[in-house]
């Protein structure tokens, strides 16, 4: 078999087409091992070099679901909706959006990952919750889903074993940054969750993925036709991550955030991103017929303390302490926070998201190495946004360090992220765009 792998890695690095068929033989060969990883290999580098037709990249993402389990939610009497976020920083949406989504009629089993490097993972977060359970077998999950319409969880491994085994080979062979190679992995994943409405919220900037807005939408799009390719309602938004999104950059400190927005008192930008995405799986899983609609709905839904109730449930379900939701300081907090002042006055020009993720990843907020702990209570909230007007000693950030000698460290690291400007700075603001 192995020798069959050879003409196919030759037609991918000659420009040319492979038939669905053939993909599917790839995969199979890999995970029962009749393929050795090394012309695998060969063949990834090959797709990052030439690419995939729409009809390859289709056939992958097909082929992967089919090497593992998938979700059926045939028999649940409301619609069934999911979202994925390309990764940024302080992204901490689907904390907001989940129990908001469920409390408006939908369905929604969001499965996450862990963070790596500089970006966070929501499972770490919602392990700072004393109890939380990220791991629901797959019946577990579906009772939840059934009883209280929403579930906050780990990848299950049923599903997609091809994705790990991919991801590890691309890992070490430089073959990660490939548009296909990308949409496959993430849309396998979604396509295997089984909902039939998916948004897609596509990052861009210095703390993301893809740096610039460009390469978001081409990934956007590829992500976006697979979906449509697999008759799932598919949109994807594409927003910026050169700041942080909210202020808080860390795992408790996130989730605080999060149960503020959904008590009715977070930072604007989560709200507004919130509202967004909520309002494309609104519209496209029919519980409303407009986006002013969507909007009233799940302000009302906030406003009214529904939504936070809900998260009371999910929270509960999966062995958390409910009371949380209302009381956050009931989080794990940091012994030491210091402020860290600007020295000079002047406009925010930038307050770098990848800067600022990497003061918190050396406090002990993230991990360098798969596997690491993590220490829930620490990270940074960000206390100036770009455009706003700063007087000398004004307030940058927050640092919540395990020590005074860490925070120490991360306070040099953090002013380097801010660059103050003598003229006036707009604020961002810029509108979302909406791709598919
Ligand atoms: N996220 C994924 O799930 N897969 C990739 O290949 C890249 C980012």
């Amino acid at each position: 078999v192995s020798s069959g792998a050879v003409p196919l890695i030759e037609r991918k690095k000659n420009g040319g087409e492979l038939a669905p068929d053939e993909i599917r033989a790839l995969l199979a060969g890999y995970l029962d091992k009749s393929i050795p990883d090394y012309q695998v290999a060969a063949w990834l580098m090959a797709v990052c070099w030439r690419g995939m037709t729409e009809g390859e990249t289709l056939a992958m993402t097909q082929a992967m679901v089919d090497t593992g389990a998938t979700l059926e939610w045939a028999d649940l009497d409301r619609p069934t909706v999911d979202k994925h976020s390309t990764g940024g920083v302080g992204d901490k949406t689907s904390l907001v959006l989940v129990p908001l989504m469920a409390e408006a009629g939908a369905a929604f089993v969001k499965m996450s990952g862990r963070g790596l490097g500089h970006t966070g993972g929501t499972l770490d977060k919602l392990e700072s919750i004393a109890g939380f359970r990220t791991e629901l077998g797959l019946e577990e999950m579906g009772a939840q889903v059934r009883r209280i319409g929403c579930a906050l969880v780990g990848q299950s491994p049923a599903l997609v074993p091809a994705d790990g085994a991919l991801y590890s080979l691309r890992d070490v062979t430089a073959t990660v940054d490939s548009v296909p190679l990308i949409a496959s992995s993430i849309m396998s994943k979604k396509l295997a969750g089984g909902a039939g409405t998916i948004v897609l919220d596509v990052k861009w900037g210095s703390g993301a993925f893809m740096t610039t807005p460009e390469a978001a939408r081409e990934l956007a799009g590829a992500l976006v036709r697979i979906g449509d390719g697999a008759g799932r309602r598919t949109r994807a938004v594409l927003s910026s991550m050169r700041e942080p999104l909210g202020r808080a950059v860390g795992n408790a400190l996130e989730v605080r955030e999060a149960l503020d927005t959904l008590n009715g008192s977070g930072p604007a930008d989560l709200w507004a991103l919130t509202l967004e995405l909520g309002t494309h799986l609104m519209l496209l899983s029919g519980l409303a017929s407009s986006a002013d609609d969507a909007v009233r709905t799940l302000t009302a839904l906030r406003d009214s303390g529904a939504a936070a109730r809900r998260m009371e449930m999910l929270v509960e379900a999966q062995g958390g302490d409910p009371r949380v939701v209302a009381r956050p300081d009931l989080l794990p907090a940091a012994p030491v926070v210091r402020t860290v002042a600007a020295d000079a006055d002047g406009w925010v020009a930038e307050a770098e998201a990848r800067g600022i993720a990497e003061a918190a990843l050396q406090l002990g907020a993230g991990r360098l190495r798969k596997g690491d702990p993590v220490d829930p209570a620490v990270g940074v909230v960000v206390l100036a946004r770009v455009g706003d007007r700063l007087a000398p000693g004004a307030p940058l950030a927050e640092v919540h360090a395990r020590t005074e000698a860490a925070a120490e460290a991360a306070e040099a690291r953090l002013r380097a992220a801010f660059r103050l400007s003598p003229e006036a700075v707009a604020a961002p603001g810029e509108p979302y765009e909406t791709v598919g």
